[in-house]
């Protein structure tokens, strides 16, 4: 492996969600050329359905920071990129092409190519940005109140909000330790999946590794582990108005 190569997977290795930012904004140049370069990702049949909204207004962010759950990094980012999957262009093609695609845009299948589609070129934005030093986070928390973001963005029916990604310079003093991930064991199988109780010991080896990292890391440290953070947070039903935002927003998932 070359030295571009392995300091190209160390990028990936490195990688850490970054919420606190300077105040100080990314030039414009930069923004483009990230976005230029995600843009070469993959898109199912290079259909390229998604849109991606760059959020510099500090009132709109502010807003978005509040109804994403009083995130104050959406707020204090350089740069908001809400990220949307995107059936409203090829239906407005279809029309001027007079094709009939009214079954096809209403099918689950379609809602999955344009939330994958925008989550691969998000992914990429993400890696482009990171390797020129600026640091990002995810926020799924826009989904709190998708009706209110969809409103403040003028997003147009078939088009939704998958997620948003803060971009900025990363403040050096507050800079996490990077989070462990789940041993290959317990997420990269050969050939089948294979029998739970094989899979399991790598889990508890991975509960073991997380209660160290949330009892040791800078900010935010407490006793736990990582089957009993999951279970917490995910056994809380929540969004659950999704499905009709998404069929009020073109996404009947038919
Ligand atoms: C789709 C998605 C949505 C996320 N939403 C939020 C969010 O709303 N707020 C937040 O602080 N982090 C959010 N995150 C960041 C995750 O919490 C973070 O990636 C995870 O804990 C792993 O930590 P790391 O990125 O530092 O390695 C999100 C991540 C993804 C992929």
């Amino acid at each position: 492996m070359n030295k571009v190569q392995s300091d190209f997977l160390s990028l990936l290795e490195n990688h850490r969600s970054i919420r606190h930012f300077l105040d100080k904004k990314i030039p414009d140049f930069d923004i483009r050329r990230i976005i230029t370069a995600a843009q070469s990702v993959s898109t199912s049949s290079n259909g390229q359905a998604f849109s991606i909204i760059n959020v510099t207004d500090q009132e709109m962010k502010k807003k978005l920071a509040n109804y994403a759950g009083s995130q104050k990094q959406v707020e204090d980012c350089s740069n908001f990129l809400v990220f949307c999957a995107d059936l409203f262009r090829l239906e407005q093609i279809s029309q001027r092409l007079n094709v009939e695609m009214k079954k096809v845009l209403d099918s689950t299948e379609m809602f999955l190519i344009a939330t994958i589609d925008a989550t691969l070129v998000a992914q990429n934005t993400v890696v482009a940005a990171e390797s020129l030093g600026y640091g990002i986070v995810y926020t799924g928390g826009i989904r709190n109140n998708p009706e209110k973001v969809s409103e403040l963005l003028n997003l147009p029916y078939r088009t939704f909000p998958v997620f948003g990604i803060c971009i900025g310079y990363p403040d050096p003093n507050r800079i996490p330790e990077k989070k462990p991930r789940l041993p290959l064991g317990a997420v990269f199988y050969q050939n089948e999946y294979p029998n739970f109780d094989e899979v399991y010991p790598y889990i508890n080896k991975y509960d073991e590794t997380m209660k160290e990292y949330y009892r040791n890391r800078s900010e935010s440290k407490r006793e736990d582990t990582w089957s009993k953070t999951i279970t917490d947070k995910r056994k809380i039903p929540r969004r659950m108005n999704m499905k009709s935002f998404l069929e009020e927003q073109g996404y009947p998932l038919k």
